[in-house]
């Protein structure tokens, strides 16, 4: 039996997401979040969007050093995600508190996430307010990814890599690899 609701609070009957680590570096420091909420938005030029909640130190982050980078994580990495999505770093440095490993990004100034097996690093090109979050838009200069964990049309190979894909609240899943499937439409 479907329930239907007007009374719309989170309506997260939509999730899995993959989830996104984002961040940066300004002048007021270094500072990655965890985000469920992001999208590609175009191919020609590559745009990545992010959409942050106004309270967020990476809100302020990001909109000082007008880039970031997009950091994709495994199942493994699951206690990371949550580490920096359920403390912020208005009250502290999550980078030292939680040891997170950097490496220098290629064309931004921003570190990545060492340990992701794909990141982007965007260039901010513009910045939207929609409700009580902001979507923040990319264009993304540079891709690093494991190529291992991609097949040659870049599809992700499941049987190399399980995602982290995050179901709400503090719930977390992956792929099953056995359920992989080369469908065609005729
Ligand atoms: C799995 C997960 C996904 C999240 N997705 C988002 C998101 O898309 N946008 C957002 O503004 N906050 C999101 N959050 C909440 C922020 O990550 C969280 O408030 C974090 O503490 C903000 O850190 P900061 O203040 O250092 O930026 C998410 C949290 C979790 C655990």
């Amino acid at each position: 039996m479907k329930k239907i609701t007007t009374k719309i609070e989170k309506f997260q009957y939509f999730y899995p997401y993959s989830v996104a680590i984002v961040g940066g570096q300004s002048e007021s420091g270094l500072n990655y979040m965890t985000c469920a909420w992001h999208t590609a938005l175009s191919f020609s030029p590559p745009l990545f969007g992010v959409c942050i909640s106004k309270k967020r130190k990476t809100h302020q982050i990001i909109s000082e050093a007008r880039e970031f980078s997009v950091n994709f994580l495994t199942i493994d990495q699951v206690k990371l995600s949550a580490q920096l999505g359920r403390r912020s770093g208005h009250d502290l440095d999550k980078i030292k508190e939680f040891r997170v490993k950097l490496s220098p990004a290629q064309v931004i100034q921003s570190p990545i996430l060492e340990e992701a097996y794909a990141c982007f690093e965007c260039r901010l090109i513009e910045v939207k307010a929609f409700g009580d979050h902001d979507l923040f838009v990319g264009e993304v200069l540079a891709v690093h990814y494991e190529e291992e964990a991609f097949d040659q049309e870049g599809v992700l190979r499941p049987t190399r890599v399980l995602p982290l894909c995050y179901l709400g609240s503090d719930f977390y899943v992956t792929l099953d690899p056995d359920t992989l499937n080369h469908v065609l439409p005729d």
